[in-house]
């Protein structure tokens, strides 16, 4: 037996194997809060049911009577509990008095799921609850930003805020079903709307040219209509399927070399710096712009194709604000991450449009000058 090698000898150790398979839908639903649309109800009891459901403040505000009808119309008796959106309330704090509020309202632990309907700081914040009540309870959810609709509720994360790191706590968890209405962005501020985009664009550039050029054809038609536009939904439904195909295969996030990462390094500090004044989307837009810097130094990216992307970002009306970037606290964060990928950066950079390579060996001062020309206003040169 190799030193250090435990025995396996039957007599002398046990062991456990076992598959659980994950399959969950992600639906089109929409106008979810008609009392002849069925999604909400459609996993678990309905008759004499319980459901149990957090709803974003901002939702609640448009919707709250016909998700109070809709609930009353099909005979369940539903706690509606209000949360308030944005980046502050994904704490612990918010964690346990959603968990208070559920002990508050017994519901069957298999066939009343819970219901998420929110932004993904909400979806993060009730999956975190799904996952950790009772060790597990069925959730559903319903994304009603465009951060949510195309990256936040497509996967299994959970998470929330803890200690000044972002998702420090959370879990895998899959939700029993996604239900897509996008007609409930119409709603969403435009700043909301475009911080959405930022995701999109992160998708299209490391793997998918042809949702960039959508994205140059009319991107910023559908961003002025909140993508209720034909052309939007496409936008829509092309960037949720190349979720998918990311995510699927690598759900558990076994394999740390992860495209979908792309614009998701430099951005960790950032955010936590700055997590006042920057969402989530723009922060994530301000790395991808570093990093395409980056990978045009390193004879990636042409000068054309970056002048493409910077372009893009300009059509869209986005406004990244270069003057947070700071070369200390953007290396600081690559650093943090390398830890977070297992001593190894796994930074994903484009190798032209739409697709990928992963650098392990970013040096300071490559950052420093992307940072540098992009403070400079000399990026697109
Ligand atoms: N779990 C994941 O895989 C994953 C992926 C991407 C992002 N995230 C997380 O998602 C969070 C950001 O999500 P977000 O941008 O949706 O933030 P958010 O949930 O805070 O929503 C943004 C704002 O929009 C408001 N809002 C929500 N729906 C609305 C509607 N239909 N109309 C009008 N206003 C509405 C909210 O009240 C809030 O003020 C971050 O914490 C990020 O880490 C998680």
């Amino acid at each position: 037996m190799e030193q250090g090698a435990l025995s396996t000898e039957p007599g002398t150790a046990w062991r456990v194997s076992h598959q659980r398979r994950i399959e969950y839908d992600l639906v089109k639903a929409p106008d979810l809060f008609d009392p002849r649309n069925h999604a909400l109800l459609s996993i678990g009891r309905v008759r004499g049911g319980r459901r149990f459901v957090v709803v974003d403040e901002q939702v609640a505000r448009h919707h709250g009577q016909r998700i109070d009808d809709y609930f009353a119309a099909h005979g369940v008796s539903a706690r509606i509990v209000p949360f308030a959106g944005g980046e502050t309330s994904k704490t612990a704090d918010a964690w346990l008095d959603i968990v208070r509020e559920l002990d508050d309202f017994p519901i069957h632990r298999r066939d009343e799921p819970i219901i998420a309907i929110g932004g993904g700081v909400l979806t993060d914040v009730v999956g975190f609850v799904a996952g950790s009540y009772r060790r597990s309870v069925p959730h559903i959810k319903v994304p009603t930003t465009l951060m949510g609709y195309v990256d936040a509720s497509v996967g299994i994360k959970t998470g929330i805020n803890f200690n000044n790191h972002k998702n420090r706590l959370g879990s895998f968890e899959p939700p029993c079903r996604v239900l897509l209405d996008h007609t409930l962005l119409r709603t969403l501020p435009r700043r909301h709307v475009l911080n959405g985009v930022c995701e999109i664009i992160k998708l299209a550039v490391i793997r998918d040219v042809a949702l960039f050029e959508r994205l140059e054809a009319s991107g910023d038609a559908s961003v002025a209509a909140a993508f209720q536009d034909a052309a939007g939904g496409d936008i829509l439904d092309r960037a949720i399927a190349g979720m998918l195909e990311e995510l699927q295969p690598n759900l558990f996030e076994d394999e740390l070399e992860r495209k979908v990462d792309f614009g998701h390094t430099f951005s960790y500090g950032l955010e936590a710096r700055h997590g006042e004044r920057l969402l989530h989307g723009e922060a994530v837009l301000l790395d991808i712009l570093v990093s395409c810097l980056v990978a045009r130094g390193r004879g990636l990216l042409s000068v054309a194709d970056t002048a493409r992307i910077f372009g893009l970002v300009e059509r869209l009306g986005l406004e990244p604000d270069f003057t947070l970037l700071d070369v200390d606290l953007v290396w600081d964060s690559l650093l943090d991450r390398i830890e977070h990928r297992n001593g190894l950066q796994r930074v994903p950079l484009p190798q032209g449009l739409g697709a990928c390579v992963f650098a392990n060996d970013i040096n300071r001062r490559e950052v420093a000058s992307a940072i540098a020309a992009l403070t400079h206003g000399m990026a697109a040169a």
